[in-house]
């Protein structure tokens, strides 16, 4: 680590602007766009009867005032619940963009998103997580590639083209896609550099990887050997002022941050 890049990072609005709207809720969404996010982070999970919804815990308990877990509910329970008034409750009580509209604290369909995404006016890219999708062995995949492709969004003519990316920790799901949407980019998530990893390999087929910012903080030599083997770098979740600053200085391509509208003004955008 010599000098600063001169590139700077995507910046890439983690479960929306979630660290002032309600996560994942079509409110914190249009609040990334507003303030110039590049691209918006999604965790998806299949209900019981089958829809693709963006909820990042098994359960609704944390971000609801409902219980249970998504894959026992169906989506018609889930739209009975209200995902905004914790936030407001326990996390932030001057939250400032409070909802005039249900739609902006109810569940949040990742059909849904995809609209939002298609109205926004410019590009906004779109990176998807699936989460747990062993349990669901191959559907989780299955209902993502059929909605993408409604929206004309799963076979990119390159991956540099497409402004859909999908990313796990898992592998298999992630070549689950790629089989049925070779051209569609996915990132591998990363928690820790796994000891076969450790050479700057991804998963085959894989071209981004998704390294925790404790990864970049701790080893700084293997991001530089992921550059080198000629990969793209994508950091979550990048917070700390510190934090952006050493993802420039490591010349990553995006960071997933919770609060996009801070690091676009400290990247000078
Ligand atoms: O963007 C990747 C990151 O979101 C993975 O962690 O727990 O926030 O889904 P998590
Ligand atoms: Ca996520």
């Amino acid at each position: 680590m010599t000098h600063a890049r001169q590139h700077t990072p995507q910046v890439v609005a983690h479960r929306g602007a979630s660290e002032e709207a309600p996560e994942h809720t079509l409110a914190a969404y249009k609040k990334a766009i507003e303030d110039g996010a590049d691209a918006l982070e999604c965790d998806v999970r299949l209900t019981a009867d089958g829809h693709l919804v963006c909820v990042h815990d098994r359960r609704v308990n944390r971000t609801s005032n409902g219980r249970g877990a998504v894959s026992a509910l169906e989506l018609a329970d889930l739209a009975a619940l209200d995902f905004g008034s914790w936030k407001s409750r326990d996390e932030e009580p001057d939250w400032e963009h409070r909802p005039e509209d249900r739609e902006d604290t109810s569940v949040l369909t990742l059909e849904r998103l995809l609209e939002l995404v298609a109205d926004a006016g410019r590009r906004v890219e779109l990176a998807i997580e699936t989460k747990h999708p062993t349990r669901w062995a191959g559907q989780v995949e299955e209902r993502l590639l059929h909605l993408l492709k409604r929206f004309g969004l799963d076979a990119p003519a390159s991956a540099a083209e497409s402004p859909v990316r999908v990313m796990s920790f898992s592998a298999r799901s992630l070549h689950r896609v790629r089989a049925s949407s070779p051209t569609l980019p996915t990132v591998y998530l990363m928690q820790f550099v796994s000891p076969r990893l450790r050479d700057g390999r991804l998963p085959a087929g894989v071209r981004i990887a998704g390294p925790s910012i404790r990864i970049v903080r701790n080893h700084p030599a293997y991001i530089e050997r992921l550059k080198r083997a000629g990969h793209q770098v994508h950091v979550w979740t990048v917070n700390e002022p510190e934090d952006v600053d050493l993802c420039v200085e490591l010349g990553v391509d995006a960071v997933i941050t919770n609060r996009p509208r801070a690091v676009l003004r400290q990247l000078g955008r």
